[in-house]
């Protein structure tokens, strides 16, 4: 499997703050099956916004402690980024806010996208346009904590009908957040509007969701569908092949 949203850095945001707590979340990562992990520290927010040189040093330290402690866990840099007025004009002089790309050629870039519940759904289709027009595809996080979202899923499906695409949290999906954000993850992948499903995580108990949630996922959409929600939909976004 592949987790598409994690905070594993340690020491950068509100994920782990050091090494130890890092490799802890690898670990259990690893025991759920997960063998790639994208690393999406909050970026271009008011609150936290880690740079990419940050991100890259941290990103260092973490596969060097990998290697040392022969974890096969694969980290592939990403970020999670807040929607500011220039974010399509940022990811153009500055592509490392975009998830670092595979040997799998001719796909589109992606970018995660923070979904804070403040904006209004209908900026996300101005939004899109924008960012398709650079080859740009955006990945909306946790979709089910948006209110607009929450009273209505119809209220996004312009956007995926369109190419946006919507990440699931895993967490969610098994009622660790509540009884609302569950029913509406269940209502995105009943109405085939989820593509991806990640964890989030900031800790080890969310790191090692990811197997649980595809089981839950299973008894709504059936074993290849559920499973396409965390092997070939996050492989196309980052540009790996399966098969490796
Ligand atoms: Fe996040």
């Amino acid at each position: 499997m592949i987790d598409l949203h994690t905070h594993i850095l340690p020491g950068v945001d509100d994920g782990p703050q050091d090494l130890d707590g890092a490799i802890a979340m690898a670990r259990a990562a690893l025991a759920a099956g997960v063998r790639v992990v994208a690393a999406t520290p909050h970026a271009l927010g008011t609150h936290l916004d880690v740079s990419p040189d940050v991100r890259d040093a941290s990103l260092t330290a973490l596969r060097a402690e990998l290697a040392r402690l022969l974890l096969p866990l694969h980290i592939v840099a990403g970020f999670e980024c807040q929607v500011v007025d220039r974010l399509p004009e940022t990811l153009t002089t500055q592509p490392a806010y975009l998830y670092a790309r595979g040997p799998v050629a001719g796909g589109q870039r992606h970018v995660l996208i923070e979904l804070r519940e403040s904006l209004p759904v209908t900026a996300l289709d101005d939004l899109l346009f924008r960012l398709q027009m650079l080859r740009i595809t955006p990945v909306l996080a946790h979709p089910e904590r948006h209110p607009g979202i929450a009273r209505s899923v119809s209220a996004i499906e312009g956007f995926v009908r369109r190419g946006g695409k919507l990440q699931i949290t895993a967490s969610a999906l098994l009622g660790d957040v509540g009884w609302r954000e569950r029913r509406v993850c269940e209502a995105l992948l009943g109405q085939g509007l989820a593509g991806v499903m990640a964890t989030d995580a900031h800790g080890v108990r969310e790191a090692g969701s990811l197997g649980l949630a595809v089981a839950r996922a299973t008894k709504l959409l059936g074993a290849a569908a559920a499973a396409a929600l965390v092997t070939s939909a996050p492989a196309a976004i980052l540009g790996l092949d399966l098969a490796e």
